[in-house]
């Protein structure tokens, strides 16, 4: 099964857990969204994406460029999960709004987005990555939920995998 992590981060935290994906999910290759073309979006069993949120709900900035090729990719049919770092305490009315946009470009590129995630062990008032009570993908907080991180990737890896089946 091909799997491809692509990933942007700013500080290095969603470059950490990108990591410790790619631990989870053996085989997996991992891509800094930098060095990713349309290709690279392309041909996967499952496509990973992972981002920071910045400013006031702004995706991080690395991926500005390749949104464009994202939405150009051709992804019909192709299963597409988002992970998203945030801080819900300094920005809990934007928390993990970076999502979104990633999201809608995989979604009109024709993907299916796998992986969403409950809201509940968070604390925010209101977020773009919003679909009902769940979120778009898994949200993971390092400056007020460090402690859960690695049980929130473990378990997220293990849902996707099974989404798959
Ligand atoms: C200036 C600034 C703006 C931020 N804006 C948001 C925001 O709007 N929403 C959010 O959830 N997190 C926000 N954050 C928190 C970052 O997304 C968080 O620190 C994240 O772990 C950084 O990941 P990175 O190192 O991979 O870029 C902001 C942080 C800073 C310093």
């Amino acid at each position: 099964m091909k799997i491809r992590i692509v990933y942007g981060s700013s500080t290095g935290n969603t470059e950490a857990a990108a990591r410790h994906l790619t631990q989870l999910m053996p085989g997996s290759e991992l891509l800094e969204v930098s060095n990713a073309q349309t290709a690279d979006f392309e041909g996967c069993d499952l496509l990973v994406l992972g981002t920071s949120t910045w400013g006031l709900g702004e995706l991080q900035h690395d991926w500005d460029a390749a949104l464009e090729n994202l939405r150009g990719a051709r992804l019909q049919g192709s299963a597409v999960a988002l992970f998203g770092l945030g801080d819900q305490a300094s920005y809990p009315s934007t928390f993990v709004d970076g999502l979104r946009p990633l999201g809608d470009a995989a979604s009109e590129a024709g993907a299916r987005l796998i992986g969403r995630w409950p809201a509940d062990d968070y604390d925010f008032q209101d977020s773009a990555a919003l679909d009902g009570e769940q979120l778009i993908g898994l949200a993971l907080d390092e400056e007020n939920q460090s402690d859960m991180s690695r049980a929130r990737l473990q378990r997220w890896a293990e849902q996707l995998l099974n989404e798959l089946r």
